[in-house]
Parts: structure tokens; C-alpha cells; sequence
């Protein structure tokens, strides 16, 4: 068994303006209790127009729930027009940033050298990356999910040194389970966190691979994060949809009480 630290993440992508996000958190935080939190990290990645909000919020009220960015640019600043730097986050206590989610690699046309670029850009600047990865469901079916995804991770990690133990984590997220209802089976969840931590083996030696969280995500509801949370190498979730239902999301991050 490792001590890796449960990582239970909200996507809300871009859903809730500012006053929805406060009410969305309020709730939340309403639901959740002590043991919750306590020996497992919160985290909920809001629209950018919301972080200052939501830091004010859980500043006031002690919330036991840390913030995330959905993105980043690579750059620490300068003329990019629209885009939101690593250090601007560092300042409103955002503690997380996804970098590589499948709907940026697909409407924005990032390629892995981007990613790892961003990836890069957080760790130098004492955010934690959230690097995601995930086949499409052609490789799925074709049987070549672990050659894509694998290939994915080498790509997004080109340069990429975690410099302290929870620094550096992992989300598999199969682009068909997205959204879907569909969720991978435990065993194939469960092997491709498997196939990724021995990549990061290779890459960085054992020791560290074993502090590497490796979140799964697509379509986790409450229904299914029992099963999920079981599995080895499965560190935590990344919660789009369901995040959004502070009630849902509250029961998946209460997964170990009885419901
Ligand atoms: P859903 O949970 O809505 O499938 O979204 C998953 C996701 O993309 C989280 O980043």
C-alpha cells in the first residue's frame, strides 16, 4: 500500500459565473464534513472569473477545500491576448492547474509539446499539474488504448521534473467516458494506472513514480466511486458533470462513509 494523498478534483469547465460558483462552494462545503477532508485533498477547479471569489470565500470561511485552474499559459507574462499566467494564479492560492484536458487538445488544438511546456511552466511556479491523458474511442476499440495514452504521457511530460513529492499527478481520462455515462471498468482503469506508473518508473525511477497520483476520470458519479477508489494505483478522480451538484459531488467525496 502507498501513503499517496486521495485526490478527489471538481471540473466545473465553463459552468457557473461567479455568484453560481460561491453558492455552488457554500453548498458544498455545507455537505461535507471533517473526515472528509481530512485525510484526503478537496479541490474544484472553477472558470478563471471565479477564482478570486471562491479564494475570498474559502479564506473567510476556513474551507478545507484547496482551488484549481482548468489552464495556464506556458509563458510567466507577456502579449498573449486572453490568457491567464501561472504566477497571476500562484497569487489568488490556486494550488492545482489541469493542463492537457481533452476538450483543450481538441478545440484548442494543444499538442503534447504544449502541454509539457505548460506543465513545465506550473511546477516552476509552485503549482501543482494535473496532466491529463486519454485515448479516443477508436484507439479504445482498435486496442491500442495503452500505445496512445502512453505516447500521450511521454509527450506531455518532455522536460518535466517533479521536484517534490505530490507535485506531479496524473489524470487518465479515456476521451469516450467523457461525458457519457460510460466509465472505464475497474480492471481497465486499473491497468492503465498500472501502465502509466511504470512509464513514470522508467522515467524517474521508482521511488518517485510511487509519489505520482494518478487520478481517473470520466463520467465518476456517485454510483461509481466506490469502485474506483478501491483500485491500487487509482489516486483520486477528476469530476466533471457530477461536480456541479454539490449534493453529488459532496457523496463522491465522501465515498468511504456509508451513503
Ligand atoms: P465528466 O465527469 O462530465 O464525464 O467529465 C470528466 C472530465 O472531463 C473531468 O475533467
Amino acid at each position: 500500500m502507498s501513503d499517496r494523498t486521495s485526490l478527489i478534483v471538481g471540473n466545473w469547465k465553463m459552468h457557473r459565473d461567479h455568484l453560481e460558483a460561491i453558492q455552488l462552494l457554500q453548498r458544498l462545503a455545507y455537505h461535507l464534513s471533517e473526515e472528509d477532508t481530512d485525510e484526503q485533498e478537496v479541490v474544484v477547479c472553477p472558470p478563471f472569473t471565479a477564482l478570486r471569489s471562491l479564494q475570498t470565500l474559502i479564506q473567510s470561511d476556513r474551507m478545507a477545500v484547496a482551488l484549481g485552474a482548468q489552464d495556464c499559459h506556458p509563458e510567466i507574462e507577456g502579449a498573449y491576448t486572453g490568457d491567464v499566467s501561472v504566477p497571476m494564479l500562484a497569487r489568488l492560492d490556486v494550488r492545482y492547474v489541469v493542463v492537457g484536458h481533452s476538450e483543450r487538445r481538441l478545440f484548442h488544438e494543444e499538442d503534447d509539446a504544449l502541454v509539457a511546456r505548460k506543465a513545465r511552466a506550473a511546477l516552476s511556479g509552485e503549482l501543482r499539474a494535473i496532466v491529463c491523458v486519454g485515448e479516443g474511442e477508436q484507439a479504445r476499440e482498435s486496442g491500442r488504448a495503452e500505445e496512445v495514452v502512453l505516447a500521450q504521457l511521454r509527450g506531455s511530460l518532455d522536460g518535466v521534473e517533479p521536484r517534490e513529492d505530490a507535485d506531479l499527478v496524473i489524470a487518465y481520462e479515456p476521451v469516450w467516458a467523457i461525458g457519457t455515462g460510460r466509465t472505464a471498468t475497474p480492471t481497465d482503469a486499473q491497468d492503465m494506472a498500472v501502465a502509466i506508473r511504470t512509464a513514470l518508473a522508467e522515467r524517474y525511477g521508482s521511488e518517485r513514480a510511487a509519489d505520482v497520483r494518478i487520478l481517473y476520470g470520466g463520467s465518476v458519479k456517485p454510483a461509481n466511486i466506490r469502485s474506483l477508489m478501491t483500485l491500487a494505483d487509482v489516486d483520486g478522480v477528476l469530476v466533471g458533470g457530477a461536480s456541479l451538484s454539490a449534493e453529488d459531488f459532496a457523496l463522491i467525496v465522501g465515498h468511504r462513509r456509508a451513503i
